[in-house]
Order: C-alpha cells, then sequence, then structure tokens
C-alpha cells in the first residue's frame, strides 16, 4: 500500500490516497500570515501569531473525518434532487473517482473526480500578502450538461487560541460576523470578536456572485447541529439562510451558483481568506486577487522565489533519495522550521506557551544561512534579544511580543529555572552567518539584553560578539562538582530533569564547540589574546571532561546531584546517550581513541534498522526523580526511542572520523524518501523528516510522530552537505573535503557562495570515504582545501579528486 510518489521534477510529493494512516500536511505563507493545509483540505490559519491570533478553527485531535477549518461543497442539482460531495473527500467521505493533493512548494494543489465533475484546487499565500487564496476550477466531464453550486466555507476561531477552548461563555458572546455587498453580486463576510471591531477583521470573499451567504454554524448545519459537516441540513435548500451571526460559532459560508456548465466547460472561482485592519484596507487585496491573471502571477512568483531559494545548492549523487531530499524536500523543511520554530504542528498546537523556541530556532538557522541570510540574520537578531545580560538565555518567546519565558521548567518549583544550553546553540548560529555571508560588520551590532524585570524596557545592550563572549562565561562560570557545566532545568535533552546540582556532558561539549568558534573569530579579528584565553577555557575543559566522564567504552552523559554517573554501564536503564558520543567528537572535547570506541558503542547498541536510538534501554515507569524522560513508555521518544534530531549528530561525528561508509548508512536509513515502501509502519510524511520513530523496545518499533518541526531538518542538511558531500562554508572561504561511501565514483554540486556560482565535480578515483589528492579551479591547482572568493557574480568550475587514505579531522 502506498499513499503517494515523488515528482522530483515538479518539485511535489503527490498524495494519491486522502485516507493517509495519519494527516500529511503542506505549510502555506510565513508566520507573518499563513499555517498549513493538510490532504483533505482543512486548513489551519494565523497571522503573526498562533495562539494571539489565529483565525480558523483546526482542532487536530477530532477524527481525520471530520470537517477542520475550511473545505469546499460541490452542489449537482438535479432535477428531482440535489447531489452534495465535497472534492477534498472531507467532510462528506464520498467515494472519489480520482484524487491527487501535490504537497508543492507553498501550495497544496488538490484535483479530483466525482460524479462527473473534476475539480481542481490551488491553495495559498502569495508572498507577502496577508491572505489566503483558493484557485478553484470546476470542470464539467461528464457528457450531459450540469447545473452546478460550489459553497465554499472557512470555520473562525477566537483569535485568542486557548480562549478557544477553556472559555465557553465569553468567545461564543463575542463571536460576530457581517456580510457586505461587494462588486458585480459578489459578497464580503467580515468576521471579528467584538473587541477587535474597529482594530482588526478577518474577511472571506469570492470573485464570483454569491447569492446567499451563512455565518452561524448551527444554521448552516441545521436542527440545533443535529445534523453534520457531512451532510449540512443548508445545503438542501436553493439558498443559504443569509444570517449574519451576533454571537456563538462563526463560519463564512458562500453559495455560488455556476448554473448549467455543459460538458467539457470550466468554471473558474477565486476565494480569499484574510485579515487586515478594516475592509477599507483589505478593498486592494480584495480587488487584486479577484482578477484570476493576477492569482496565476502570484503563483509564478512564488515558484520564482523557491528557484532561487532552491539554486543555492543542487546536488547530484549516486542515491536518487537523497538528491530528492537535498534539492527539495530538505532545504524546504529547512524554511519551515525556520519560520515556524517549534510553534505551529499537527503536534505542537501553538496555543500558548511556547512561542520561538531559543535553542530550536538557533539550530534551524544554521540550515537557512546560505538560502536567506538576512531572514537568518534577522532571527538570530531575536534570539539575541532573549540572550540575559548575565549570558544564559530565556528558553522561549513570542514572536510578536518578545515576551520571554522559562519554558517547561516553569513547571518545577524545586529545579533551576534556566537551561544549559540554549545560549550556547546561538555562538554557532552567529558563526554560521559569518562563514557564509563575510558579513563581519555584525559582530558590531548593537543588541540589548533581555530584562525579565521588564521586557520592554532593556537595561543593558552588548555588541553581538560580547553577546557571545558573555554566552562562554556564563558557561565557564557555572560548573558542579566534577567540573563539568551544571545542567539547570534541562539540556538538549529537555526530559532529563535532575535534582540542582546535576551536571551535563552535552553542555561542555557544546561549551567547546562554542569556544571553538569564537577562537576562529578572535582570531580572524586580530584578538590573538582573547583566542588564547578560549584556546585555555577549551584545554582546561577537554582535559576535565577526559578525568571525569570517560565510562570504559564510551562517555557517561551526566552526573547526578549525587555525582552518580548517568549514561553508564552502571545504570539500568539509560545506559548510554547518543548525543553524548556524537558531541564529543563534534566539538574536539573526545580524545581520538576514545572518539572511535565512543561511536562503535553507538553502533553496537543504540543503532536499528530504522535510525539510531536516543539511548538505551528505557526506563520501564515513573520516577519524578528522574524527570521527563520516564514519562514515556520503552521505546518512545527521548526514552530509548528513535529521536531522529541525534542521527545527523552521529553523522556528522563519524564523518570527522573518516568512516563514510557508515556515516551514508546512517543517513540512508532515516531518509524519508525511502519510507514510501514501508509507509503502512511509518505512517507519517515521506516529504519530510519526523522528529521521532518509535525505538525497538516498543511493539510499534518502526511508526514515526511528530514530523516536520524538528531540528532534524536542519542537521540533516548539514550534515549531508558540509559533512558527507563536504562542501563547508568557513570564515575564509568554502571548503571542500567529502566524507563518502567509497563504492561512489563521485558527485557533483553546484553552490552559490558570497555571490559565486561554482561548479563543483568530485571524482572518488582512489574509491575512499575521505581524502583529497587534488583541487583544480577553472583548471588552476588549489593548494589545500579552501576555494577561493572570487567577485560576485562570477562562476568557476571546480575539478576534485579523491584518493589516498581515510584522513580524520578531530579538532
Ligand atoms: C524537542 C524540543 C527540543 C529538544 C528536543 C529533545 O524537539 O523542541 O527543544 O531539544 O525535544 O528533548
Amino acid at each position: 500500500m502506498q499513499y503517494g510518489y515523488f515528482d522530483d521534477k515538479s518539485r511535489e510529493y503527490v498524495i494519491t490516497d486522502p485516507k493517509t494512516p495519519v494527516k500529511w500536511i503542506n505549510y502555506i505563507g510565513t508566520l507573518a500570515f499563513g499555517g498549513f493545509v493538510d490532504q483533505t483540505g482543512g486548513a489551519l490559519i494565523c497571522k503573526g501569531d498562533p495562539a494571539e491570533n489565529r483565525i480558523t478553527k483546526y482542532i487536530p485531535q477530532l477524527p481525520a473525518s471530520n470537517f477542520n477549518g475550511e473545505t469546499l461543497y460541490v452542489r449537482i442539482n438535479r432535477r428531482k434532487k440535489k447531489v452534495v460531495f465535497s472534492p477534498f473527500f472531507v467532510p462528506t467521505l464520498d467515494e472519489l473517482q480520482a484524487y491527487e493533493c501535490h504537497v508543492g512548494l507553498g501550495y497544496s494543489r488538490f484535483v479530483s473526480e466525482c460524479r462527473g465533475v473534476r475539480t481542481e484546487v490551488t491553495v495559498f499565500v502569495p508572498l507577502g500578502q496577508f491572505c489566503e487564496v483558493r484557485e478553484i476550477k470546476i470542470t464539467n466531464i461528464s457528457d450531459k450538461v450540469l447545473d452546478l453550486d460550489l459553497i465554499s466555507v472557512a470555520e473562525y476561531s477566537h483569535p485568542q487560541a486557548l480562549k478557544q477552548f477553556t472559555n465557553a461563555d465569553w468567545v461564543p458572546q463575542t463571536m460576530t460576523s457581517e456580510a457586505v455587498k461587494g462588486e458585480d453580486g459578489t459578497v464580503i463576510l467580515m468576521q471579528y470578536p467584538f473587541m477587535l471591531r474597529d482594530l482588526n477583521i478577518n474577511y472571506f470573499t469570492s470573485n464570483f456572485p454569491a447569492t446567499s451567504f451563512e455565518t452561524d454554524r448551527a444554521k448552516f448545519l441545521g436542527e440545533n447541529e443535529y445534523h453534520t459537516w457531512q451532510n449540512p441540513l443548508a445545503l438542501n435548500e436553493a439558498e443559504l439562510g443569509n444570517s449574519q451571526a451576533l454571537r456563538g460559532n462563526n463560519i463564512a459560508a458562500l453559495m455560488h451558483h455556476l448554473g448549467r456548465v455543459a460538458p467539457g466547460q470550466t468554471v473558474h472561482i477565486v476565494t480569499l481568506l484574510g485579515q487586515e485592519k478594516d475592509l477599507e484596507t483589505a478593498m486592494p487585496t480584495i480587488k487584486r486577487f479577484s482578477d484570476p491573471i493576477n492569482v496565476e502571477l502570484a503563483l509564478k512568483e512564488m515558484a520564482a522565489y523557491w528557484d532561487q531559494y532552491l539554486e543555492v545548492m543542487q546536488v547530484n549523487t549516486p542515491d536518487a533519495a537523497m538528491n530528492s531530499m537535498l534539492n527539495v524536500f530538505n532545504p524546504r523543511q529547512c524554511y519551515i522550521t525556520r519560520n515556524w520554530s517549534r510553534y505551529l504542528s499537527l503536534y505542537q498546537l501553538g496555543l500558548g506557551a511556547r512561542g520561538i523556541g531559543f535553542r530550536d530556532s538557533s539550530q534551524d538557522v544554521l540550515a537557512v544561512v546560505s538560502q536567506t541570510p538576512l531572514e537568518a540574520k534577522a532571527l538570530i537578531e531575536k534570539l539575541l534579544r532573549v540572550q540575559k545580560a548575565d549570558g544564559s538565555a530565556m528558553h522561549q518567546f513570542n514572536p510578536l511580543t518578545m515576551e520571554a519565558n522559562e519554558g517547561d521548567s516553569r513547571e518545577r518549583e524545586d529545579r533551576p529555572h534556566y537551561y544549559c544550553d540554549d545560549h550556547l546553540w546561538v555562538v554557532q548560529s552567529v558563526a554560521a552567518y559569518l562563514k557564509e555571508t563575510g558579513d563581519w560588520t555584525f559582530l558590531e551590532q548593537e543588541i540589548p539584553f533581555y530584562n525579565p524585570k521588564d521586557h520592554e524596557n532593556p537595561v543593558e545592550f552588548g555588541t553581538v560578539l560580547e553577546h557571545l563572549q558573555r554566552a562562554v562565561a556564563y558557561t565557564h562560570d557555572d560548573s558542579g562538582k566534577h567540573g563539568l557545566p551544571l545542567l539547570g532545568f534541562a539540556d538538549w535533552n529537555d526530559t532529563i530533569n535532575l535534582p540542582t546540582g546535576a551536571e551535563s556532558s552535552i553542555a561542555a561539549a557544546l561549551y567547546g564547540r562554542a569556544l571553538q568558534e569564537l577562537i576562529t573569530i578572535e582570531r580572524a579579528l586580530g584578538d590573538d589574546e582573547a583566542a588564547m584565553k578560549y584556546a585555555t577555557w577549551f584545554a582546561e575543559m577537554k582535559a576535565i571532561f577526559n578525568r571525569e566522564a570517560w565510562d570504559g567504552d564510551w562517555y557517561v552523559s551526566y552526573f547526578d546531584d549525587q555525582g552518580m554517573p548517568i549514561g553508564s554501564y552502571l545504570n539500568q536503564a539509560g545506559q548510554i546517550y547518543a548525543y553524548g558520543q556524537a558531541w564529543p567528537v563534534i566539538s574536539g572535547l573526545a580524545v581520538e581513541d576514545r572518539a572511535e570506541k565512543a561511536l562503535d558503542a553507538v553502533f553496537e547498541k543504540l543503532n536499528t534498522k530504522n535510525g539510531i536510538k536516543l539511548s538505551t534501554p528505557g526506563f520501564n515507569g515513573f520516577d519524578p526523580q528522574q524527570g521527563g524522560i520516564t514519562t514515556y513508555p520503552p521505546g518512545a521518544k527521548e526514552n530509548g526511542g528513535i529521536f531522529l534530531h541525534v542521527n545527523p549528530w552521529v553523522i556528522i561525528a563519524e564523518t570527522l572520523l573518516g568512516n563514510g561508509d557508515r556515516a551514508f548508512a546512517y543517513y540512508r536509513q532515516i531518509n524519508p524518501a525511502t519510507k514510501n515502501a514501508i509507509i503502512e509502519e511509518y505512517e507519517s510524511e515521506p516529504y519530510v523528516y519526523p522528529q521521532n520513530i518509535l525505538g525497538d523496545e516498543h511493539p510499534q518499533f518502526g511508526l514515526a510522530r511528530n514530523s516536520w518541526l524538528s531540528g532534524t531538518a536542519s542537521w540533516m542538511y548539514q550534515a549531508a552537505t558540509q559533512y558527507i558531500l563536504g562542501i563547508q562554508p568557513t570564515l575564509e572561504g568554502l571548503r571542500i573535503d567529502p566524507c563518502i561511501p567509497a563504492e561512489w565514483d563521485g558527485f557533483s554540486v553546484r553552490r552559490r557562495y558570497r555571490g559565486v556560482v561554482y561548479e563543483i565535480c568530485v571524482k572518488n578515483t582512489g574509491h575512499v570515504n575521505r581524502g583529497i589528492e587534488s583541487i583544480t579551479v577553472d583548471g588552476e591547482e588549489l593548494e589545500g582545501k579552501v576555494l577561493p572568493i572570487k567577485e560576485a557574480g562570477t562562476s568557476c568550475v571546480v575539478k576534485v579528486r579523491m584518493g589516498r587514505g581515510n584522513e580524520k579531522t578531530l579538532v
């Protein structure tokens, strides 16, 4: 059983059966205006913030067959009766004779056939606009004339999304709808909660005359809502009830009589769902998209945007699934995670407290600095604004208000209220931005430190460089009994919440990596003294780490408040953690023979055919002392599950040791593009990385969940492009040092970097994993591995021959 296929040429995944095992979604627009559309046309849309300004009501916990957010009904008026169906399958659930959902870049296109009617609907948010466009084409594919109606429907949420669920008194008393006549018989339905009437309105309209409308859900469904979305009573009548809701559950439904449609004839309609401060402000947009030519132009503009986004790097390797991911689907997912952080998906419900995650976005940014340097810089600036003057960072923040909070640590009075890793990640983000752009002025930019007492009035400012210096200084001064950094409430692993005094090895490694970045930055700035200081700090941590944290065959990952090791052979559960091995290698804290041993232990103890587990064995039973990890059954999520985010770290570590075969095998085994074959077991979208797959301790081993918003996207992209293919931006320029399967004959890459297009062709003549024999740039032999930075606007041909032994590149 398969639910679809990749169409790489069209840069689409095409879903061919609406009954996917779980909802499969696509993102449209951005956080400024947008959301997601599922494979049955349902949509969750917001503007600026899903918690504070939500537009449609989409409840992921409802059964998949339920109406959610938006839909479309087609009605065939026969002489004796009216036949109604939804071309999206949901909510009428009529058998469709044909169905396709094209999951495209920034749009979803539905094509279906039912009862002699072919419907094509393209859903998207035009670049930079505050509206969702649905371009609808209805064709009579039968051999008889059909009398057709089209009814478009959306259901509103209260803008304060959580209130919608927690207050069934205030919310319904305030929800209001108004109908206004547009031009040529069109109708504009306005909607707002009473208090926003003069400030902010939603609108729903179309470019086709609407003979009637409905805004009250109860009236649309009928019989006090004992009729359902599958069979709304209102659709038995020629016209809708024309009620302007003064309270209750507000919808927007428009009746379009398409009239008698001849065989082969197509009718076009465009619907718009948007939000503006008032109708007057909305009018130019409504006018613009009432002309189908402008809709086509907006679609072209969006395609051009994606052309230039993807063109930054295109690869051709011997592995088709890798090409598919690297050329389209993985960079697209990176765009989405940069946009939405962990805020809004089928799993992250965007209802309130969460906002933009500090550590999450710091990592997301790493994979989009090449494609969208300006947006990446803007996001880094926001992150630095919620770093506190002591160097540590707030855990999450609201993107609209910039108010930040301490995340889940707020739920535990008895635990520290900071995370030991947040501030360390952002050092990597700034370094990645510099390596890609060479924009050194960024380091001098002044950015306020977060003032938790009054976030709108910061009291201290510092340059970006000072922000980074304070980040490492915070960890330098925050160590525990063994000399390793204190854990705080948690480290990267949110679920290890130990009593105050515990120490974290990944924090040590992230500190090590941050120091390495700072050392090269300070050297490039000519500040040798600072570089020396950080080199000393690094050496000190390396010595402590190897003295205290080696367990015999791998590194321990924590010490608890009593000084006992966690992630040790001494433990019953959680004997070894994957990130606890990968990060010491990536950061250079691990000494060479231990690096190899530690990664071999990962291979032996944590690898499965579906990916590398985060830890093993799982805890079997809740233990509040151990924290969140024990809330999961063994094999799920952080408790022995295949938490994909750690997989690319192991891949990167393997490439640093020169193990191209193992690195690629790890890459390949979690490539979603290979999961079509086992989709009944895997269940999630095969065109994006999920956050987790159930591990082999769980009876449902192989089941994937929490798709889209995962750091896996960013790190898999970095692992593949910078470490396996080895095309790596550095402060000096683009460095070439692949670590690939020995059996590969080579590969080629087209990379735009600092305005220069590099056509790189790698020949693995020696059939090695790693090792450069020669590099020529436009025919000239290059010394070393860093390509010269040429004049922007030029291009050059780079020929690489691989041979010799398998080099290692440990720090
Ligand atoms: C989730 C969180 C992320 C955390 C990870 C591991 O993905 O969003 O911040 O690092 O889980 O616990």
